[in-house]
Parts: structure tokens; C-alpha cells; sequence
């Protein structure tokens, strides 16, 4: 008995599938088994025989039972171990790749401009996109006659049949809200104005909708000395480079006296653009002191206070730094053209960590 008990828990011990384990529970206690006959032969024994062989036999058909029991349990656990092994999922894993959405060049310049001259004290004031023809020409000395407003290709808001007031129009540029800002927070004042703004044109350098950043400095003593000092300051931030060449030339715009385009020195070799270096001329925006009719416009006494003002292209400078070629290409929603030119989601723009990593 004791080999038939050492064979068999041996052979369980060793067996590796439930079909193995059934297997030896027949050949060893089933109804042919090897432990079942020979229970049969405790009949033919002598009563002292039977004393001895009977609960011996039985111990060791127990002992046989519960060592099938444990090792199917034990087979049991090992295949939902292997399976979960199989199944198991990094939950910390992104589930998506993370770069799918990117910020666009738009939005990438918007936030460096109001970073560099947040750092001057400028705040940010924005206006709504469609406005009365007050603010957009009126109060910036345009007055009906004037032909800036058939220049400016505007696109006019349709009027109730009956209803003759002027009609509201899609701004022109973000002008106006020099008006609101100046009747919002008087003076002393510093803000830019960023956002959309229209006009009925359509090219490779033109869309009927497009962004442009207003500046609007008044105080007591500013001038057209400080209007240098600031666009210097921003050309180098926003380019990058140390040292810029600004030209001011002389121009007219009816919401300033004096008025002035602002070139950049530039070259263009080899078919891309170096900002600070060259024999070319880069126009970037129009700028002047603000007309008096103007601060007036606004609710400020022009005896008083005085400043600078100036209008640029976002979408423009935008092209100009990260070598955009056709701006149509800003407004398309082409995932491609967004993957190769966005922005990564979380860089916010900074002068300390540098505008464009
Ligand atoms: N509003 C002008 C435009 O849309 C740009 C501009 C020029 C703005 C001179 C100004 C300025 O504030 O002083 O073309």
C-alpha cells in the first residue's frame, strides 16, 4: 500500500491538465481502479485481516481523493493566473497618440504678441466682429465721403426693409476697438487688441477673413519716440534675433497725424527670409499719434492726453516668421497642413522659455 500511495500522489503531483488528473482518478479509484479491487479482496480476508486492511485502504482512497481535489484546484488557479497574464492592460498607457490635435499658427502668434507685450504693460481688449459703422469708421475720422471706406472692400450686415439707419458691418480691422477700449478704461492706457476681421478680397496673400493686433498707448507724454522704442523691442522678441533695422515711412491713415509704415531690414536668400540682416525692406504694419479726433471719439479730452497707435497683420507676421507661403492654407482645416505647422498643445509661449521651442 505504501508504493500504490507513493506511485499516485506521485503521478497527481506530475499531472498538467484536468484530463490527466481524471485519468488517474479512474485508474485508481474508480470502479476498476487499482484501490477499488483490491477493497473488493477484503471479502476473501480473515476477520484480523480485515481489521488491518479495511482502514488502511480506506485512509489511503481519501488521501488519493483530496490530493485530486488540491492539484485540480492547483491547475485551476495556474490557468486563470495565465489568462489574466494574457489579458492584462496598461491602463497608463495614452490611448491615444497624444500629438493628435496641434495649436494653430494663429493662435500660437496671438499668444506670443500678448506675451511680449504683456511684459511692456499692455493688457489685452477685445471688441465684437460685427460693429456699427460708428465705431468702425466714424469714430476713427473716416467719415461717409471718405474713400478708405471704399478701399476697405466692407462687407455690410443686411437692414430690415424700411429700416434706413446705417447698416452694421463685418469690421475692417481691429480699429475700432481702440474706441471701446478708450471709452471702457480712459486714460492713462495700454492695450492690444487682437482677433478677425474682413474684407471682400480673396488671393494668395488675401482672405475675406484674417486677424490683426491693434496697439493703443495714451498718457500725458507719449510719443512717437516711445512708438519706436516699443516695435523695436517687439520685432526682436518676436523674430528672435538681437538687432533689428526699423524704418519709418511716412504714410497717411485718417486716425493718426503723424502716420507711418514700419518696414523691417530682411533678405531673402536663397528664398527664405532673415529678419535683421540685408538690403531688402519688409512692410509690417501702419502706425501713427493718434488723431485728436480720435482720443476725442473715445471720451478722452485730447487736450490732455496724447499716444501712439498701430495696426498689424497677424496671419502675415505669422507667415513671415515660420515661412507659411500661401495664407489661404490658414483657413483650409487640412490636418496635414495643421500636423506639419501647429503647435504642441501645452508650450505656452513665454519670453523666459523662449516664444517658439
Ligand atoms: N487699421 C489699419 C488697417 O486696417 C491699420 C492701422 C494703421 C492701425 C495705423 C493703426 C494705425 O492703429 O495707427 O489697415
Amino acid at each position: 500500500m505504501d508504493d500504490l500511495k507513493a506511485k499516485y500522489l506521485g503521478l497527481i503531483a506530475a499531472a498538467s491538465d484536468e484530463a490527466a488528473l481524471e485519468d488517474l482518478r479512474v485508474q485508481a479509484i474508480g470502479k476498476k481502479g487499482e484501490i477499488s479491487l483490491m477493497m473488493r479482496e477484503l471479502g476473501r480476508m480473515s476477520p484480523e485481516e480485515r481489521q488491518m486492511a479495511g482502514p488502511a485502504l480506506n485512509a489511503l482512497k481519501d488521501e488519493i481523493t483530496s490530493a485530486l481535489a488540491a492539484k485540480k484546484a492547483a491547475l485551476a488557479d495556474a490557468a486563470l493566473d495565465e489568462r489574466l497574464r494574457g489579458e492584462w492592460l496598461d491602463v497608463t498607457l495614452p490611448a491615444r497618440n497624444r500629438r493628435q490635435g496641434t495649436i494653430h499658427p494663429i493662435s500660437q502668434v496671438t499668444e506670443e504678441v500678448t506675451a511680449i507685450f504683456a511684459e511692456m504693460g499692455f493688457s489685452v481688449a477685445e471688441g465684437p466682429r460685427i460693429d456699427s459703422d460708428w465705431y468702425n469708421f466714424d469714430a476713427l475720422n473716416i467719415p461717409g465721403h471718405h474713400p478708405a471706406r471704399a478701399e476697405m472692400d466692407t462687407f455690410y450686415m443686411a437692414r430690415a426693409a424700411g429700416d434706413d439707419r446705417a447698416p452694421n458691418v463685418l469690421r475692417t480691422h481691429t480699429s475700432p476697438v481702440q474706441i471701446r477700449a478708450m471709452e471702457k478704461m480712459g486714460a492713462p492706457l495700454r492695450v492690444i487688441c487682437p482677433g478677425g476681421v474682413y474684407r471682400a478680397d480673396y488671393d494668395q496673400t488675401h482672405t475675406p477673413m484674417f486677424h490683426q493686433v491693434e496697439g493703443l498707448a495714451l498718457d500725458r507724454d507719449i510719443s512717437m519716440a516711445n512708438l519706436k522704442w516699443v516695435l523695436e523691442e517687439f520685432v526682436k522678441a518676436y523674430f528672435e534675433v538681437d538687432h533689428v533695422d526699423l524704418r519709418f515711412r511716412a504714410s497717411h491713415f485718417p486716425f493718426t497725424e503723424p502716420s507711418a509704415e514700419v518696414d523691417i531690414r530682411c533678405s531673402w536668400e536663397g528664398g527664405t527670409l532673415k529678419v535683421g540682416e540685408g538690403d531688402d525692406w519688409l512692410e509690417i504694419l501702419g502706425s501713427g499719434m493718434v488723431h485728436p479726433k480720435v482720443i476725442a471719439a473715445g471720451g478722452i479730452d485730447p487736450e490732455v492726453y496724447q499716444g501712439f497707435a498701430f495696426g498689424m497683420g497677424i496671419d502675415r507676421i505669422a507667415m513671415l516668421k515660420y515661412g507659411i507661403p500661401d495664407l489661404r492654407a490658414f483657413f483650409d482645416s487640412d490636418l496635414r497642413w495643421l500636423r506639419h505647422y501647429g503647435f504642441a498643445a501645452l508650450d505656452m509661449p513665454n519670453l523666459h522659455g523662449g516664444l517658439s521651442r
